[in-house]
């Protein structure tokens, strides 16, 4: 039986688009019944300004609370800076996601960076942390909403200095959710044709409703490690139509269903999606239970 990593990134990519603050209890509520359905690797918060991100401002709160309870499970935050892996590094973080995006208007917009500006970033936390794992995120991998597609050549170009950089592990990111599982196919073989070391992991919205199958595309491509959202629940606060994510549940339902490994217990993480909906009203989902539920369908 094939496992697959299931990577749970609603805490960061799903909360941080609430303007709302939604209490630190709420937040580790959320991230016991993950824990509790068997997910085991969690994107919990980000280390970013709390004025671009006023969400996450009790960020090291999470992670304190989070690594003391499960040391069991593999933590991870995202960080835009070496700021942001000091931080990480200060409250006992030992893996971090570093965002950047391909499309250098995006770059811009969400970090306020150019491209070179974020590769010396990244050379200097590799420099300083020579032991944090870093994996990269490279957002707008499938499409940008100022610039839009970009050919694979592109991406396999972004990550030569990257890789250079001694980098292990990208996760491909649809930030808006404009990718297709043709491209999804085309993008990876090409990566994977330049660097068969690197360890890949894709992160895809759901705007299309095309999250599971461009997810599905990836697996059958080789990847094993899925991130996703409880309940859909995303978007990009500075990505102009950006929706929600490959909801957890729907594609857990899909690979356990077709006898992947994913070690999460469907039924569990179904009403855990149910309860974040009752408990944070105002987010963007996608799940489809809820759209479902909107419908005023009866859904098992
Ligand atoms: N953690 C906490 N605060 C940080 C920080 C970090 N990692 N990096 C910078 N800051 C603070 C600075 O101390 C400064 O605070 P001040 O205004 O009180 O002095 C402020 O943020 C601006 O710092 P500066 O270095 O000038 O950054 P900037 O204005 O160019 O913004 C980022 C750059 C990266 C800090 C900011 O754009 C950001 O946090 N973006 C996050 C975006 C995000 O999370 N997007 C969604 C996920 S993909
Ligand atoms: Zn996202």
């Amino acid at each position: 039986m094939k496992t697959i990593d299931m990577y749970e990134v609603g805490p960061r990519d799903g909360f941080q688009n609430i303007k709302e603050y939604i209490p630190a209890e709420t937040k580790m509520a959320i991230i016991d019944g993950l824990v509790q359905a068997g997910i085991r690797h969690i994107e919990v918060t980000s280390f970013v300004s709390p004025k671009a991100i006023p969400q996450l401002k009790d960020a090291r709160e999470i992670v304190t609370a989070c690594l003391r309870q499960y040391p069991e499970v593999d933590f991870m935050a995202l960080i835009p800076n070496l700021r942001g892996a000091e931080t990480a590094v200060a409250v006992g973080m030992t893996r971090v996601a570093y965002v950047v995006s391909l499309s250098a208007s995006h770059n811009k917009a969400n970090i306020n960076r150019t491209h070179e500006q974020s590769y010396q970033a990244l050379k200097e936390i590799r420099e300083t942390y020579p032991q944090l794992d870093v994996i990269v995120d490279l957002a707008t991998t499938f499409g940008c909403p100022f610039e839009g597609k970009f050919p694979a050549s592109r991406v396999v170009e972004f990550l030569k200095d990257y890789v250079d950089l001694g980098i292990r592990e990208v996760c491909l990111c649809d930030t808006i959710g404009i990718a297709n599982p043709g491209q999804v196919r085309d993008i990876l073989r090409a990566v994977q044709q330049a660097y068969p070391q690197l360890e890949l992991q894709v992160h895809i919205h759901d705007t299309r409703n095309m999250g599971a199958a461009c997810s599905l595309a990836a697996i059958e491509a080789g990847v094993t490690k899925i991130q996703s959202t409880l309940g859909g629940l995303g978007g990009c606060p500075f990505a102009p139509g950006a929706s929600g994510n490959l909801a957890t549940e729907d594609m857990v339902y899909m690979l356990n269903e077709m006898g992947y490994d994913t070690g999460v217990d469907f039924p569990w993480v179904l009403a855990l999606a149910k309860k974040e909906v009752q408990l944070i009203p105002t987010g963007v989902y996608s799940g489809h239970h809820i759209r479902i539920d909107a419908a005023s369908r009866c859904f098992r």
